[in-house]
């Protein structure tokens, strides 16, 4: 398994890039060979680190996906490291709290440029070393894609669009053997989880949610991990929400309450 994982330093990214290297060992016997990007430096240092000690190969790129040209930066590093490319996980994303109301349009711009428009351009990137290795992709969307929360300005709709722009490439691509679906993480323990859950206490987020619990990392990473493995080889275009059952509550409406 060849993967670039992007916010790989913490979180659901660093989370995803041991379940792909635990994974690949199983079913091949060969650890995974990664491409690591984020911006945070020390930590992505630090995540590389621990996975080499689990024998995964690694490479970190050091970037802001919001610089349109980082994205061939990542390409190009994972054509460098590892001549070819089975899966792409564009995950990096960032939540600021502001209201519609209080947004300029500089907030507007740099969430679409850090939680939309570098998936488009990763994919168009690698789409020639997916096309090749028949590869899949992988972008981290959100509940807030499929329902208003408090505060969260602009972010919901950057990540319905997210949706939107992997299923174009699911019904795109598929002919030339590129798979790209969609995962759509509830509230989990992260640093991103906890600027979101200014807007929402955690007890209600665990009081609003079927299984009583916020997800961890590992859960979002599992769900990836499966997505790109041949496994979900007939799965193309599809969104799995990996909420605990949380969008069949209304939680908008908890949600506006508790506000
Ligand atoms: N944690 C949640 O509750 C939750 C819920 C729904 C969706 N998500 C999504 O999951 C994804 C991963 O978030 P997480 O929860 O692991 O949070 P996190 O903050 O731990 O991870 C996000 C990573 O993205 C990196 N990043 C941010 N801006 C970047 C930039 N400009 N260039 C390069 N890297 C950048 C960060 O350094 C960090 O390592 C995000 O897209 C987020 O929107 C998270």
């Amino acid at each position: 398994m060849r993967a670039i994982i992007t916010g790989a330093a913490t979180g659901i990214g660093r989370a995803t890039a041991f379940a792909l290297n635990a994974d690949c060992k199983q079913r091949t016997g060969e650890p995974a060979r990664l491409v690591l990007a984020d911006i945070a430096a020390e930590r992505l240092a630090e995540t590389a680190r621990d996975l080499r000690a689990e024998g995964a190969t690694v490479e970190t790129v050091m970037v802001d996906l919001a610089d349109p040209a980082s994205a061939q930066t990542v390409v190009d590093a994972a054509q460098r490291a590892m001549g070819g490319l089975d899966a792409l996980i564009s995950n990096a994303g960032i939540i600021r709290l502001v209201s519609l109301l209080d947004m300029e349009v500089a907030d507007y711009d740099r969430y679409f440029a850090i939680n939309t428009r570098p998936t488009w351009l990763l994919a168009k990137a690698a789409y020639p070393m997916l096309k090749e290795a028949r590869g899949s992709i992988v972008a981290v969307a959100s509940v807030a894609a499929h329902t208003p929360y408090p505060s969260l300005g602009a972010y919901s709709a950057t990540k319905a669009a997210l949706l939107m722009f992997i299923r174009q490439m699911a019904f795109d691509w598929g002919p030339v053997g590129i798979r790209a679906n969609t995962i759509s993480p509830g509230s989990t323990h992260s640093e991103i989880g906890v600027n979101a859950g200014q807007a929402r206490p955690a007890a209600d987020r665990v009081g609003n949610n079927p299984l009583g619990r916020i997800a961890d990392p590992e859960d979002q990473a599992a769900v990836i991990a499966f997505l790109v493995s041949p496994a979900a080889r007939h799965i193309n275009g599809a969104d799995i929400a990996v909420e605990g059952g949380a969008l069949t509550q209304n939680v908008s409406a908890m949600a506006r309450v508790t506000r």
